[in-house]
């Protein structure tokens, strides 16, 4: 079965091909309007079912539409308005739903709703993020990268602020395509030691700076997410804030990067506080073909999950 549960149980060479199809279709695809059909339909007759227990913009528009432009059929379902809010086990769900639907994709809190639901459902699923990672963004991400600033083995990689969920899959992501990590943020959000440790194992540099000028010096890419995530109480927000609001990128802190330095956002983003307006519709910043390389890296992943 071919589920796409984290970046890290998916190999190399597959998650390289995603991207070389994820490519392929979207080069395929420039000028065209949204809704034309892709040249090849490999979702026809399939029906894609799209779980949310959480909030989406992007994730849910891009599945949703590139489903359609693959010839499927998706069905939007919200995890309150289903019986799995209200006590069905989340294998029971798994049960059923693969009964209705060729591939599963959820946005859920816990990741073992995300494991149990892959272990129990016949058809393949897909993780749209849990508190612990967010895959599918970090394969738009690569493709992004790769597309201003070629292969991105072997490049500066700086995440700055909370070690959170898309942290974690960045983590996920220089272990599998080799580039290096550098964490700056304060000691009580770091990313998980499993994950750099895993990172290290691979051959990949992953560094944890305090300072984050000194972080970023040579970067190629520089990272900020929120400060504080959907399944992150608020009453954490004040001290959050606090204690990220030296990690925030800005003007200053891109200047010390340089030039070569990009910088992405997975959105949404909060702005003036993990990272000024300025940097985010400023001349390094590419958060926009990000959003929309989710998309097109989606659909390489369903094309995926569904045909190998
Ligand atoms: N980046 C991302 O996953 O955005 P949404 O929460 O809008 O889906
Ligand atoms: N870290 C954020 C990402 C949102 C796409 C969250 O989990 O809320």
């Amino acid at each position: 079965m071919n589920h796409f549960l984290d970046i890290n149980k998916t190999d190399p060479e597959t998650l390289r091909s995603i991207l070389t199809q994820a490519q392929v279709t979207k080069d395929a695809r420039q000028g065209l309007p949204k809704g034309t059909p892709d040249a090849d339909q490999p979702l026809a007759n399939h029906m894609v079912a799209l779980i949310f227990e959480k909030p989406s913009t992007r994730t849910r528009t891009s599945f949703d539409v590139g489903v359609r432009q693959m010839g499927g059929q998706t069905m939007v379902l919200s995890g309150s308005d289903m019986q799995l809010g209200h006590g069905e086990t989340i294998a029971d769900t798994a049960r059923v739903l693969s009964r209705y639907v060729d591939l599963i994709m959820i946005r859920t809190f816990e990741e073992e709703t995300l494991l149990e639901l892959a272990e129990h459902a016949t058809v393949p699923v897909i993780n749209g993020l849990t508190n612990r990672t967010h895959p599918c963004q970090i394969m738009a991400d690569i493709m992004t990268f790769e597309e201003h600033r070629g292969p991105i083995v072997g490049k500066k990689v700086v995440w700055c602020g909370d070690g959170n969920n898309v942290c974690a899959s960045f983590l996920h992501g220089a272990q599998q395509f080799g580039f290096d990590f550098t964490f700056t943020g304060p000691q009580t959000l770091e990313p998980e030691a499993e994950f750099m440790a895993a990172a290290r194992k691979a051959g990949s540099k992953v560094i944890v700076e305090r300072d984050p000028f000194k972080a970023v010096e040579g970067a190629d890419l520089i990272v900020a997410d929120t400060w504080v995530s959907m399944h992150d109480s608020q009453t954490t927000k004040e001290r959050r804030h606090n204690q990220l609001r030296p990690y925030q990128v800005n003007d200053d802190l891109m200047a010390a990067a340089g030039e070569q330095a990009l910088f992405m956002h997975c959105l949404p983003a909060h702005r003036e506080e993990e990272v000024t307006s300025s940097v985010m519709d400023g001349p390094q910043s590419v958060i926009f073909d990000e959003a929309e390389n989710r998309l097109h890296a989606q659909k390489a992943i369903m094309r995926w999950c569904v045909n190998g």
